[in-house]
C-alpha cells in the first residue's frame, strides 16, 4: 500500500498554497529529454539521472508531457490506460520514485491529463467494438450510423483537426460494416462521450489517483473540445467557438471544471491548468472564474510576432482577462505543437499560426537574428507578471528542424494532411546533452538504438555540456534570469507598470525595484534612469541598448 503521507511529506514548502502564481515550470517532453536505457526513447530513468540539472536550472515545476501506456499514434496523446505508465517510458514504480525525488529537490510535478479522448486501444473502446449499437459500451463515446444508402457516408461533415473527416467505420463483431465513431483527431482517438455519467466518474477518479500519488497539478489538454450538442449539426468553417459551436468552448463544459475544481480543492495547493486555443479573452476568462481552474495558456502570447506593439497589445489583453478572477497570467514562448522561438523569431514573418505551418516552414531562418530575439524574448517573458513556461530546449536555443527525412517523420499532422502540413516533429528532436556527435548524450554510450528523431550536426555547439559557463550562451542566460525571477520577490506573480518609451521599445516596472526594457526597434535605444544593471540579454554598449535585446535594471533604492 502507498503510503501517500510520504509524498505529502517530501512536497517542496516553498511560496505557500499558491506555488503556481509565480511558478517557472518547465515543460518536460519525455521521449525527447533523456534515455536511460539506451532505445532512443527518452524514459523516465534518463529524467531521474537529470534532477540535478533541472534543480540547477532555477524552476519550480516540471510538467510532463503524457506519460500513461499508449501507441504512440498521437506521440502519447491516445491513451490506453490513465493509471499506468507507458512501458518505453518505465514503470508506476519510476514515477513514484520520480516524484519523491522531484520533491525532494524542491521540484513540484504536473501532469497531462487527456480527456476529450482516449485510445483506440483503451478497453472502453475495445469493448465498445464488440458490443451491440445502443449498448453501454458504445455509449461512452460518440457512435452513430451512418447517412445515405447502406450507412456508407459519415453521420455528419465535421473534418477531424488533424486533417480528413472526423469519423470512421467500424466493422461490427458479425463481419458487417458499421456505426462510426467521433474523434476530432486521429482516427485513433476516439472522443469520449462527456454526457455520460461514468465518464465523468471515471476522469475524476483518474485525478484522484495521481493526487494520491503525489501530483502537483494537471494540464489539461484540449480543454475546451469536451462536450458536444448530441444533436451533431453541421458546423461553417468560420463558426467561432462558443455556446453555438457544436464542440469547442460549449458553455456546459465549465461544470466539468468545477467538478474538478472540488477535487483538486480537496488535496492542497494542487493546480488546475487548460489548454485553450481560442483566441476571445472573454470567453477564456471563464475558465478561470471562480471555482474553476488556476490558470489557463496563453496562446495569443505565444504566437504574438515580434512587434513591440503587439506585444504590448497582447500582454495588457491577457492581464485584463485575468484581472476579474485574480487569476495569474501565464506566458509560453513555444511548446511542441509549435515551432521552436529561434527559428520563428528569424523569419521575416514572426508570427506562428497552426493552420499556416507550411508557409512558415517555406519562409528563410536567420539563425543568429533568431537567437539575438529569443534571448531579449526571454527576458521580456520571465520578467511579465505571473508564471512562466519554458520547452525543454529553449534554454539550450535549439531551433526547429525543419529538414527531417519525410520517411523518419511520426506526426499523424504529416501523414493525415497528405504532406502539406510538415507536422511538429521538427519541435521534438531529442536534446544534446553533450559530446561532439549524435546521440550528443541523450542516449548512454552503446546505446543499442538512435534517437527517435535525428539530431543536427550542429547541436554540439548547443548542448549542456557546450553551453555551460559560456558566459554568452543561451543557457547561461536562462540560469541567471531565473534566478534573479526567484530571489527577486518585484518578480513574478504582481502588476506591471508601463513605462512611456521611444517607438518599438517596450519599458515597465516590476515594483519600485526592477525594470525591464525591451528594443524592438531598428535602432540602438539609450537606456532610461537606473541604480544598476541586473541582466542584459546581449553585449551592451554602455546606456545603448542594440536593436533585438533587453535588459533588466536596478530601479530605486533596492
Ligand atoms: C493538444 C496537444 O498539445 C497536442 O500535442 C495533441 O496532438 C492534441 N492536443 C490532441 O490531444
Ligand atoms: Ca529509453
Amino acid at each position: 500500500m502507498l503510503d501517500l503521507r510520504s509524498h505529502d511529506a517530501g512536497r517542496p514548502a516553498a511560496a505557500g498554497d499558491a506555488w503556481w502564481r509565480s511558478a517557472a515550470i518547465y515543460q518536460l517532453y519525455v521521449r525527447s529529454f533523456a534515455d536511460g536505457n539506451g532505445d532512443g526513447i527518452g524514459d523516465l530513468g534518463g529524467v531521474r539521472e537529470h534532477l540535478t540539472y533541472l534543480a540547477g536550472l532555477g524552476i519550480d515545476a516540471v510538467w510532463f508531457n503524457p506519460w500513461y501506456p499508449s501507441p504512440m499514434s498521437d506521440a502519447g496523446y491516445d491513451i490506453s490506460d490513465y493509471r499506468n505508465i507507458e512501458p518505453a517510458f518505465g514503470t508506476l514504480a519510476d514515477a513514484d520514485a520520480l516524484i519523491a525525488e522531484a520533491h525532494a529537490v524542491g521540484i513540484r510535478i504536473i501532469i497531462d491529463v487527456v480527456p476529450n479522448h482516449g485510445s483506440d486501444q483503451h478497453p472502453w473502446f475495445q469493448a465498445a467494438l464488440t458490443a451491440r449499437a445502443g449498448s453501454p459500451e458504445r455509449a461512452r463515446f460518440w457512435f452513430r450510423p451512418g447517412r445515405g444508402p447502406g450507412g456508407d457516408l459519415p453521420p455528419n461533415g465535421w473534418q477531424s483537426i488533424f486533417g480528413g473527416p472526423a469519423w470512421t467505420r467500424i466493422t461490427e463483431p458479425d463481419g458487417s460494416p458499421g456505426e462510426w465513431y467521433l474523434h476530432l483527431f486521429a482516427p485513433e482517438q476516439p472522443d469520449f462521450n462527456w454526457a455520460n455519467p461514468e465518464v465523468r466518474a471515471e476522469f475524476e477518479a483518474v485525478l484522484r489517483f495521481w493526487f494520491d500519488r503525489g501530483a502537483d497539478g494537471i494540464r489539461i489538454d484540449s480543454a475546451a473540445l469536451l462536450t458536444k450538442d448530441a444533436a451533431l449539426p453541421e458546423v461553417a468553417p468560420d463558426t467561432p467557438p462558443g455556446p453555438h459551436h457544436p464542440y469547442s468552448d460549449r458553455d456546459d463544459v465549465h461544470e466539468i471544471y468545477r467538478s474538478w475544481r472540488a477535487v483538486a480543492d480537496e488535496y492542497q495547493s494542487r493546480v488546475l491548468i487548460g489548454e485553450i486555443w481560442i483566441p476571445d479573452a472573454e470567453r477564456l476568462a471563464r475558465y478561470v472564474g471562480p471555482g474553476e481552474l488556476h490558470t489557463v495558456f496563453n496562446f495569443p502570447y505565444l504566437s504574438c510576432p515580434w512587434d513591440a506593439a503587439q506585444l504590448r497589445e497582447v500582454i495588457d489583453n491577457t492581464l485584463a482577462l485575468n484581472a476579474p478572477s485574480g487569476a495569474p497570467a501565464t506566458w509560453v514562448l513555444s511548446n511542441h505543437d509549435v515551432d521552436r522561438i529561434v527559428s520563428r523569431l528569424g523569419r521575416p514573418d514572426t508570427a506562428f499560426s497552426l493552420q499556416q505551418r507550411s508557409y512558415f516552414h517555406g519562409l528563410p531562418v536567420d539563425l543568429a537574428l533568431g537567437t539575438r530575439r529569443a534571448r531579449a524574448a526571454a527576458l521580456l517573458t520571465l520578467a511579465l507578471p505571473g508564471s512562466v513556461y519554458v520547452y525543454q530546449g529553449e534554454e539550450l536555443g535549439l531551433w526547429e528542424v525543419q529538414d527531417i527525412a519525410d520517411r523518419l517523420r511520426q506526426d499523424p499532422i504529416w501523414y493525415r494532411s497528405g504532406a502539406a502540413d510538415p507536422g511538429r516533429d521538427g519541435s521534438r528532436v531529442p536534446l544534446p546533452w553533450s559530446g561532439t556527435e549524435p546521440p550528443f548524450g541523450f542516449s548512454p554510450a552503446g546505446a543499442s538504438a538512435q534517437p527517435w528523431l535525428p539530431q543536427p550536426g550542429g547541436w554540439q555547439e548547443l548542448s549542456v555540456e557546450a553551453e555551460t559557463g559560456r558566459a554568452d550562451s543561451m543557457l547561461e542566460l536562462y540560469r541567471s534570469a531565473l534566478a534573479i525571477r526567484r530571489s527577486e520577490p518585484a518578480l513574478g506573480d504582481g502588476t506591471m507598470t508601463w513605462v512611456p518609451a521611444a517607438d518599438g521599445v517596450l519599458v515597465f516596472d516590476r515594483g519600485a525595484t526592477v525594470r525591464c526594457v525591451v528594443n524592438i526597434s531598428g535602432q540602438a535605444a539609450r537606456l532610461p534612469e537606473h541604480a544598476g544593471l541586473l541582466l542584459s540579454s546581449g553585449p551592451m554598449d554602455s546606456e545603448l541598448l542594440p536593436p533585438d535585446s533587453a535588459v533588466w535594471l536596478r530601479t530605486g533604492n533596492a
